[in-house]
C-alpha cells in the first residue's frame, strides 16, 4: 500500500492504475476508521481493482465552535486498517496541500442542505460538497463510497454530482450498527459508558417509528411523538431535530407516502450524534 501525501503523487499512482484498465474506487474519509468506514473500504476492494482512501480532516466544514481540533487523528492505526482491507493508496495530505491559498472558490448545492443538519451547521455542507469536488477531481474515481449514515451528506454529493455533471458514481452503503444498535461513528469514543447507554435509545425510537409507519400510521406528528417519548427516557438526550422527510428531497411530510427517511439529531453531553431509517411504504 503507498501512501501520498501531495496531490501530484496520488494522481500520478491513480493515472498508472487508470492506464492499465483498472477500475478505480475511492472512499473519502477524515480519519479515526471504524467498522463503518471498513465497509465502505470493504464494498470498494470488491467493485473495483484499485481503491484509494483519503485522510483529511476538512476544516472547512466544521463550523466555529466544532470539534475541529479535538477531532481524533490517530493516523497510524488508520493506515494499519486500510492497509489489511486491502487499499491500494491512502492519500493524507496536509491543510496547505489541499488548501494553500485563500480558497475564495465553494460548492453550494441549494435547497436539500437547508433542513435537517443544515439548520445547525451552518456551512458545513458547503465545506463537504467543496472537498469532495476537489477530492474528485484530484482522485478522478469510476465509484465514490459514502455511508447511509450520513443521509443528507449523500444526497447532497448525489445531487452536486448529477447537477455538475461529474463522472463519477456515488454508492451509498448501510449504516453500520453496534451490537446494541448505536450507529457506529467515529464521535462515538467521545461518549461515557453511561452516555453509550443512553445513546442506544436513537435507534430503538427509530425502529419503533419504522414499526409505526409499517403498522398503517401515517400521521408524521404521531410518529414524531413516538420518537420523543422514547428519546425523553435519558435526560441527557438533548434533541436537536426529528424529522421525517421525503428520501429523495428532504422536505418535511405530514403525511407519510413513499419512500421517507427519517432522521434525528441529538446531543448527549457535549457530543452531537445523529441517525436515520429509511421507510418505503410502496413496498
Ligand atoms: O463523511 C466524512 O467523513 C466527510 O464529511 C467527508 C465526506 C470525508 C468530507 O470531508
Amino acid at each position: 500500500m503507498k501512501i501520498s501525501e501531495t496531490i501530484k503523487s496520488v494522481r500520478e499512482l491513480v493515472n498508472t492504475a487508470r492506464k492499465a484498465g483498472k477500475k478505480i474506487g475511492f472512499v473519502p474519509t477524515m480519519g479515526a476508521l471504524h467498522i463503518g468506514h471498513i465497509s465502505l473500504i470493504e464494498e470498494a476492494v470488491k467493485q473495483c481493482d484499485f481503491v484509494a482512501v483519503s485522510i483529511f480532516v476538512n476544516p472547512t466544514q466544521f463550523s466555529v465552535g466544532e470539534d475541529f481540533q479535538k477531532y481524533p487523528r490517530p493516523l497510524q492505526a488508520d493506515l494499519e486498517i486500510c492497509k489489511k482491507a486491502g487499499v491500494d493508496v491512502v492519500f493524507a495530505p496536509s491543510i496547505k496541500e489541499m488548501y494553500p491559498n485563500e480558497n475564495l472558490t465553494w460548492v453550494n448545492v441549494e435547497k436539500i442542505t437547508e433542513p435537517l443538519c443544515g439548520k445547525s451547521r451552518h456551512g458545513h455542507f458547503r465545506g463537504v460538497a467543496t472537498v469532495c469536488t476537489k477530492l474528485f477531481n484530484i482522485v478522478v474515481p469510476d465509484f465514490a463510497y459514502f455511508g447511509q449514515k450520513d443521509a443528507q451528506q449523500a444526497a447532497v454529493i448525489k445531487q452536486m454530482i448529477s447537477d455538475l455533471n461529474m463522472p463519477v458514481e456515488i454508492v451509498v452503503c448501510p449504516t453500520v450498527r453496534e451490537k446494541d444498535g448505536l450507529a457506529v461513528s467515529s464521535r462515538n469514543q467521545y461518549l461515557s459508558r453511561q452516555h453509550k447507554k443512553d445513546a442506544t435509545l436513537i435507534y430503538k425510537s427509530l425502529q419503533k417509528c419504522q414499526q409505526m409507519i409499517l403498522a398503517g400510521e401515517e400521521d408524521v406528528s404521531v410518529i414524531i411523538d413516538g420518537i420523543g417519548q422514547i428519546l425523553s427516557q435519558s435526560p441527557a438526550i438533548e434533541i436537536e431535530y426529528i424529522s421525517v422527510v421525503d428520501a429523495q428531497t428532504l422536505q418535511n411530510l405530514t403525511k407519510i407516502s413513499g419512500k421517507v427517511l427519517v432522521a434525528i439529531a441529538v446531543k448527549i453531553g457535549s457530543t452531537r450524534l445523529i441517525d436515520n431509517i429509511l421507510v418505503d411504504t410502496n413496498e
